[in-house]
């Protein structure tokens, strides 16, 4: 049975959500506190036991490849200034034994178009595909808890949630029927249906498994939703095939592609930060009995 070795992060995306943020440097490099949103993302991938990272980029996403580079410059000077544990903080960013690819797509597809443009490198391979805007608080984390499950039975996993009726046209929204071992079998799926027409309200979240029989699909999936080669169009011809699964994962998700979700998770890792939580916890507590700006 085949290992999870591979995970793929679409990291094209321009980010218009959050301008002028994004206007010149990747929306996936926004930190929450004092790490990038792409570092949560590979470090979950790299506790499930990845090794080949690919990322999937595009223009303006330079710096994406050079944070998960060696920073020759700054560490030659953090030694020479002693500063050891900084030191070790940035040499940390990528463990030795992960590897760290990267593909451009040339134009914005769309998600499907995107994993598509991991094939080569994947090959015939089950992989991961990890959406770094939706950032999961989890214990353990939910990539861990997905490929500990798709080692006990080797089927594609999607990770869900239930989400309110009203937000349905966010996300790509699956219907389950029968079981495959205790779990929930994928019987339909569709992308970003209106709250009237959602055949459930069990929501997609940027946590995949695949077979790499995806890839047959996704070569033939028409531009859907938005004129974009959507995963879900793929995933939806794969449910025909072979068994997908739905994946209720236990943490809690961040939507930071949103404002709103962004800042709920800055106020979250910000109270248990390490060196900042105790004071910033003070501080919220403070705002709540009507003191702040300071
Ligand atoms: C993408 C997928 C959608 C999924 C969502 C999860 O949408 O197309 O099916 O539910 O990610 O975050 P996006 O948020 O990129 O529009």
């Amino acid at each position: 049975m085949k290992k999870i070795t591979k995970a793929v992060f679409p990291v094209a995306g321009m980010g218009s959500r959050f301008l002028p943020a994004t206007k010149a440097s990747p929306k996936e490099m926004m930190p929450v506190v004092d790490k990038p949103l792409i570092q949560y993302a590979v470090e979950e991938a790299v506790a499930a036991g990845v090794t080949d990272m690919v990322f999937i980029t595009g223009r303006n996403k330079r710096a994406i490849e050079d944070h998960f580079d060696k920073a020759y410059e700054m560490e030659s000077e953090l030694e020479a200034r002693g500063k050891h544990k900084l030191l070790r903080l940035v040499q940390e960013t990528v463990p030795e034994h992960i590897n760290c690819i990267y593909i451009r797509q040339a134009e914005p597809l769309g998600l499907g178009h995107a994993v598509l443009c991991a094939a080569p490198v994947v090959g015939d391979e089950p992989f991961a595909v990890l959406l770094a805007d939706d950032l999961i608080d989890a214990d353990p984390p939910v990539l861990r808890q997905m490929v500990d499950a798709f080692a006990a039975r080797p089927n594609s996993l999607l990770g869900v949630m239930e989400v309110p009726r009203a937000e349905t046209g966010a996300y790509g929204i699956v219907s389950t029927a029968g079981e495959e071992g205790g779990a929930r079998r994928v019987s339909a799926i569709v992308e970003k249906p209106a709250p009237q027409e959602a055949p459930s309200t069990l929501a997609v979240i940027g946590r995949y498994i695949l077979t790499p029989r995806i890839f047959h699909h996704l070569r033939r999936v028409q531009a859907g939703a938005g004129g974009e080669i959507q995963l879900t169009d793929a995933i939806a011809a794969l449910i025909d095939e072979e068994p997908v699964l739905a994946f209720p994962f236990a943490g809690v998700r961040y939507d930071c592609g949103s404002k709103l979700g962004y800042l709920k998770a800055t106020v979250a890792y910000g109270r248990k930060h390490a060196e900042a939580g105790a004071a910033f916890s003070e501080y919220l507590a403070g705002l709540g009995a009507g003191g702040g700006g300071r």
